[in-house]
Formats: C-alpha cells, sequence, structure tokens
C-alpha cells in the first residue's frame, strides 16, 4: 500500500439516494469524503449548500473535505465547520486576502487548504505554503464532474512535491479532477498523496473495491 488518501467526491453520487451512498463510502477505505461546494458565480455550476453537507455530516463516518468553488470564501466557514468540516479548501483565484482567511480557517479548529486552478502557477504559493495543512491542485477548470484530466497536472504535481519537500513537508499534496486507475499512480509516482476520485469512484461497478485499487497504487 502506498498510504495514499482517498477523498470519493459526493458530486458524482446519486443525488436521489445520497443516505445509501454516503454509507457506501462509510462501508470502504476512502479516507475522506470530498464536499464540493458551488457559487454559479466563482465557477459556472451549482452544486449544493450546507444543508445538504449537514445532512450528509450526519451520516458520514468519514471526515469531511469541503473544496469550496465560490466568492467570498470567509464568509462560509463557519457553516463548512458546523456542517463537519475537518479540511476547508479555497481557491488562491477566490481570495483578496488569502492569509488572512488561512488563519480564520485555523482558528475554527480545520485544516487549512489551498487550491490551484490550472492555470495558476505553484510558484505563487510560495509566501503562503508554511501557513497551509493542503495544498489542492486541479486537474481540471472546476465547476463539474466528470471532466478530462490535464496531463500537465503531472508537471505541476513534481514542483509542488519539490516545494512542499523544501518548506514545509507536512502539507498534504492532493488533486482532483479526472482521477481514474489509469492516471492515480501515475500521480503519486510525481509526489501526490492524496487523491479525489468522483466519476471513477460513483460510476464503476464496485466503488468499494475500485476505492481499495486507488489505494494501492
Ligand atoms: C470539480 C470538482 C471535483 C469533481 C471531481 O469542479 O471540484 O471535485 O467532483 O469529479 P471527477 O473525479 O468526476 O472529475
Ligand atoms: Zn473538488
Amino acid at each position: 500500500m502506498s498510504g495514499t488518501l482517498i477523498s470519493p467526491s459526493i458530486l458524482a453520487a446519486d443525488f436521489a439516494n445520497l443516505q445509501s451512498q454516503v454509507e457506501l463510502i462509510n462501508s470502504s477505505n476512502a479516507d475522506y469524503l470530498h464536499i464540493d461546494i458551488m457559487d454559479g458565480v466563482f465557477v459556472p455550476n451549482i452544486s449544493f449548500g450546507f444543508p445538504v453537507a449537514e445532512a450528509i455530516h450526519r451520516h458520514s463516518t468519514k471526515p469531511l473535505d469541503f473544496h469550496l468553488m465560490i466568492q467570498r470564501p470567509e464568509v462560509y466557514l463557519s457553516e463548512c465547520k458546523n456542517a463537519g468540516a475537518e479540511i476547508i479548501s479555497v481557491h488562491y483565484e477566490g481570495c483578496h486576502h488569502l492569509h488572512r482567511v488561512i488563519q480564520q480557517i485555523k482558528d475554527l479548529g480545520c485544516k487549512a487548504g489551498v487550491v490551484l486552478n490550472p492555470h495558476t502557477p505553484v510558484s505563487t504559493i510560495i509566501d503562503i505554503i508554511e501557513d497551509i495543512d493542503v495544498l489542492l491542485l486541479m486537474s481540471v477548470n472546476p465547476g463539474f464532474g466528470g471532466q478530462k484530466f490535464i496531463e500537465h497536472t503531472l508537471k505541476k504535481t513534481a514542483e509542488a512535491r519539490a516545494m512542499i519537500d523544501n518548506f514545509n513537508p507536512k502539507v498534504l499534496l492532493e488533486i482532483d479532477g479526472g482521477v481514474n486507475i489509469k492516471n492515480a499512480a501515475s500521480l503519486v509516482e510525481h509526489g501526490a498523496n492524496m487523491l479525489v476520485a468522483g466519476n471513477s469512484v460513483f460510476g464503476s461497478a464496485d466503488p468499494v473495491a475500485t476505492i481499495s485499487e486507488l489505494k494501492a497504487l
């Protein structure tokens, strides 16, 4: 086992059967449950809001990994905490005062993550890396599940691994978008240690087995 952390994305679940989908993940060896919050402004899509996230939290035995694809995420940090967030990740591109937002997340007792869109260089986080717990690299443009993995992410993953090893080795390096059984091993080889997987898990014949396969890569 590589020890790679797996965070299945509930965005790809059957929302009409959310409780059973959460219980399916509970029965797997996933490490987290990934919660995608979209506002229709920062990204051209709306997912679900905090009442739904709270309902997921009531049934989930996995820690929740919140990915905020929203403008002004600082307004909603307490809602995330109340909905069971262990990790709260905010976009570099969505925060004017990223350092302050990171401190606010930590003050709530959560792990703080920064997310980079595909076009944003890894080098841009040099002055915040010592303050964060998670670096999440988007391997698709955020807003939708089921998109094709952007291959350039592999190069960014290696750059991020080098920066993390140099400046703050405890940072988790998470990759999100189009991750599947075919590209996961390469991502881990390039330095990722946490993988989000939506459609490749919930769209597979046996999601529990797929999660085990991803962990074992
Ligand atoms: C995309 C979301 C992802 C998405 C991943 O905007 O941030 O977390 O749910 O889904 P897949 O794995 O299907 O690309
Ligand atoms: Zn996500």
